[in-house]
């Protein structure tokens, strides 16, 4: 169908409180192929869904992201994560991405260095199916982080990326409803303090890492200091990037050429 917003879309979107329900119009119009699919859309985002899954695409890192229903939407903030996985990774390096979600981190690495070996892996079977749709040039596994992975992979990975979940349990009430009711609790609940995971991700990693490797996890700004804490009791040598404007944290950890 054209993309030309429908003033009654518009105003039924407005009402159910899209803020920008004109450019909503437009994606969902867009993704219709016909007037009845229009309705369904329409009914799907006036009901909370997040607008990604509703048109099955989000933008990140100037690719379209497939995003199937039940898996978490690619965040603007993660491009900050995308864009220093990018610089860290050689055109020929070993990439693995922990916690791909949909495979939005893992497409761009993998259209800046089209020529890097790229491994995927969640543990929701929902988030794998998608993944595998957005990373044609990938393997990607099913399981607990790095569990699945060929064993052929020890000491081999040049990067490691994980956006895993690191929202603390008592604050996920506090989310947005979209997220809370339409994005799986496995995506958002990082245990206590939010950080079960990603401990987990930098304690394992130098079993992965080649000499030189590096393990780069997102969080909040709060959450960084415990994470360099937990990549130095990695031994590895910590570095943090933060990005004021989009509010966006990377941890990382570089496991120097000799132990
Ligand atoms: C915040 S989402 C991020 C997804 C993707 N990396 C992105 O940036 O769009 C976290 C992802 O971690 C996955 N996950 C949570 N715990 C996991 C675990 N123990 N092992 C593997 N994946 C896990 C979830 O299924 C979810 O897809």
């Amino acid at each position: 169908m054209s993309s030309d917003p429908d003033p009654a879309v518009i105003a039924r979107l407005r009402s159910a409180g899209c803020v920008f329900a004109e450019e909503e119009a437009g994606l969902l119009a867009a993704a219709a192929r016909t007037p009845a699919d229009l309705a369904a859309l329409v009914e799907l985002r006036v009901a909370g869904l997040p607008l990604e899954q509703v048109v099955g695409w989000a933008e990140f890192c100037g690719l379209r992201i497939v995003v199937d229903p039940g898996v978490f939407v690619p965040r603007r903030r993660t491009e900050l994560l995308a864009r220093e996985a990018i610089a860290a990774a050689t055109p020929s390096a070993v990439v693995v991405d922990l916690c791909c979600g949909s495979g939005a981190v893992g497409a761009a690495v993998f259209a800046a260095r089209p020529h890097i070996e790229l491994y995927a892996a969640d543990i929701d079977p929902a988030a794998v199916a998608c993944a595998r749709r957005n990373l044609p040039g990938a393997r990607v596994y099913a399981g607990d982080l790095y569990s699945p992975l060929p064993v052929a992979l020890t000491g081999r990975v040049d990067v490691v990326i994980a956006n895993g979940p690191y929202v603390p349990t008592d604050e996920i009430a506090l989310l947005p409803a979209e997220a809370r009711l339409h994005e799986p609790r496995v995506a958002l609940d990082g245990g206590p303090d939010g950080l079960d995971v990603l401990r987990r991700v930098i304690a394992d990693a130098p079993r992965w890492l080649a000499p030189r490797g590096h393990v780069l996890v997102e969080s909040t700004r709060d959450q960084a200091p415990h994470l360099v804490a937990a990549v130095r009791r990695a031994g590895l040598s910590p570095r943090v990037s933060d990005c004021v404007e989009s509010e966006a944290t990377v941890v990382i950890g570089t496991r120097e050429a000799r132990r």
